[in-house]
């Protein structure tokens, strides 16, 4: 369906958790929402499915980290059986490797893996663990057992990581994955810090093989470079903003709604989750109230974003 902005809303995503296993500098999670709180496999079901009966075609689970929970194959399965075009996840990749063959069999499509070092020590400095090799492992499995398209994220922080934008450029050299680029946002008091933030202009003048495709993938500017399996993608989130063409919206771990990743509102819907007509027109309300664009760089809001809903 259409927001009251003319916007088309096809694409949810699910935050099913907001526990993590890593502490990554740019990440503004709080641990408000606690495993208690949490949407059983059941009420994610029948809220995701009042939102299909609402336009919702694509569906991506996130967190927090997904794959912390131990129900996550199941919610897969569950959500598998809905009309959708797309079941997509995205995970740090650490548990990756035991994980993609049950979720591919259950049904997952495709998936998106957060990785913002190829070094070790950085990737440690960044995430607080040791595990980069686990999260390489990952990729490598999401690979085998044929999860497609395979999308690495990674946030460049001036003086943190954007030395080796070059290794992660590499990483699709000879993978036919994504690679993309996601300008750092404000959810942390790392992400506020505007000095650190890496434009992908900037970026894209230090490696003048990239040739831009004129192609958009979602919100990424898409180029290829000569002899790459894979391609490069841009997301400008903080520099060219794309509110006018959002088609997200977002259910939190706990069964609010989150309209906007860019504004602290939210709608509970957990207490029409057994009336399933209710549900769909409570959602249909919230839809509705989507705002016209996200507040970062507004600085009396800035302080108020967490990053709820990945
Ligand atoms: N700025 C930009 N991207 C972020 N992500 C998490 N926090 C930030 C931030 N402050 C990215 C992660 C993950 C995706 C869901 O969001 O890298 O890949």
């Amino acid at each position: 369906m259409k927001d009251s902005f003319g916007r088309d809303i096809t694409y949810l995503r699910v935050s099913v958790t907001e526990r993590c296993n890593l502490n990554c500098v740019y990440c503004g999670k709080t641990d408000c929402a606690k495993k208690e709180n949490e949407l059983s496999a059941g009420d994610i079901y029948a809220i995701a499915s009042a939102f299909t009966r609402c336009g919702i075609t694509k569906l991506r689970l996130t967190g927090g980290e997904p794959l912390v929970r131990g129900d996550i194959v199941e919610i897969a399965g569950r959500l598998h059986a809905l009309p959708l075009q797309t079941l997509a996840l995205t995970t740090n990749g650490v548990y990756l490797k035991q994980y993609a063959a049950d979720l591919r069999r259950a049904g997952l499509d495709s998936v998106n893996i957060s990785l913002d070092s190829t070094d070790g020590s950085t990737y440690r400095k960044l995430t607080g663990a040791d595990v980069l090799h686990r999260v390489l492992e990952g990729v490598d499995e999401a690979m085998r057992v044929g999860l497609s398209p395979i999308k690495i994220n990674a946030v460049l922080m001036r003086g943190v990581n954007d030395d080796g934008a070059a290794d992660l450029v590499a990483l699709a050299k000879d993978r036919p994955i994504d690679m993309r680029f996601i300008e750092l946002m404000p959810f942390s008091d790392a992400g506020e810090d505007a000095s650190r933030i890496v434009t992908n202009d900037e970026l894209l003048q230090r490696f003048p093989t990239l040739k831009p495709t004129g192609e958009q993938d979602g919100t990424a500017r898409i180029c290829t470079a000569p002899g790459f399996a894979g391609r490069i993608g841009f997301i400008s989130p903080v520099s060219h903003r794309f509110c006018g063409t959002c088609s997200r919206i977002r259910l939190l771990s706990d069964g609010k709604v989150k309209p906007c990743l860019g504004d602290d509102t939210v709608y509970d819907v957990l207490p029409y989750v057994h009336d399933a007509h209710a549900l769909t027109e409570r959602i249909r309300q919230i839809i509705l109230k989507k705002p016209a664009g996200h507040r970062f760089g507004e600085t009396t809001t800035a302080h108020g974003l967490n990053r709820t809903g990945g």
